[in-house]
């Protein structure tokens, strides 16, 4: 499974890829706007730090607009992923991005049906958002296993890019479901690590090793 740092902030991204398992970053209006950063600037260190996929979402709803937003996106680094909404006018931006050999991720997905049009059309990346459905009481993991049941009947190239993880059990859960890439909020990363146990065994180790050190060295 590819983790990406679901996120806009620099500290957190250098944090997260000097452990050496970060693979990409995505990033949204919302997430862009609560750093207060220059998007195109900000869009191109994440790439420069991230060294992997990162996608950079469209504003504009009309195909013809997505579409020249999205070469200007394409240029700001060789990283950058287009990242457009599932409504009809994104599917006629990604269908013309798609046949240039531009990497989209669409994103906003809450249906079996919707990701089964975005798989037809062969993007990079589908992101089904799980804590939003689960906010409004719906299982949000059946949809991850819908979808990665559907892409595998038709071999469908599409990356399953689980998004909206609340915790770290979102995270193994889409795993277990064979979701190709998990993106997550910072916080949520920085659980996947933590145990009480390793910490509290850590310590008892320690400790131990105090005692005995001058004899053993
Ligand atoms: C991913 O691409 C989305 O931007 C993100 O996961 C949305 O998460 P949220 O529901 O926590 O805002």
């Amino acid at each position: 499974m590819k983790f990406f740092l679901d996120t806009a902030n620099l500290d957190e991204i250098r944090q997260a890829a000097s452990l050496g398992v970060l693979d990409g970053v995505t990033t949204n209006p919302s997430l862009i706007a609560k750093e207060g950063a220059k998007f195109e600037q900000r869009i191109h260190d994440i790439c420069e730090i991230v060294q992997g996929p990162v996608s950079a979402e469209v504003v504009s709803t009309e195909a013809e607009a997505m579409y020249e937003e999205a070469q200007k996106l394409k240029k700001i680094h060789r990283w950058v992923v287009i990242k457009l909404p599932i409504i009809p006018e994104g599917l006629r931006a990604a269908k013309r991005l798609v046949a240039e050999g531009v990497k989209v991720n669409m994103t906003l997905c809450f249906s079996a049906s919707q990701a089964l049009l975005v798989g037809k059309l062969g993007v990079a990346y589908v992101s089904p958002f799980l804590g939003r459905l689960d906010d409004i009481s719906h299982v949000g993991m059946d949809l991850i296993r819908d979808i990665v049941t559907i892409y595998r009947n038709y071999a469908f190239k599409t990356e399953v890019l689980s998004a909206s993880l609340r915790h770290p059990l979102h995270v193994v859960d889409a795993a277990k479901a064979g979701s190709h890439v998990a993106t997550m909020p910072f916080k949520v990363f920085d659980q996947l690590v933590k145990h009480p146990l390793t910490d509290k065994g850590l310590a008892q180790f320690l400790k131990d090793w105090e005692k005995v050190k001058d004899k053993v060295l």
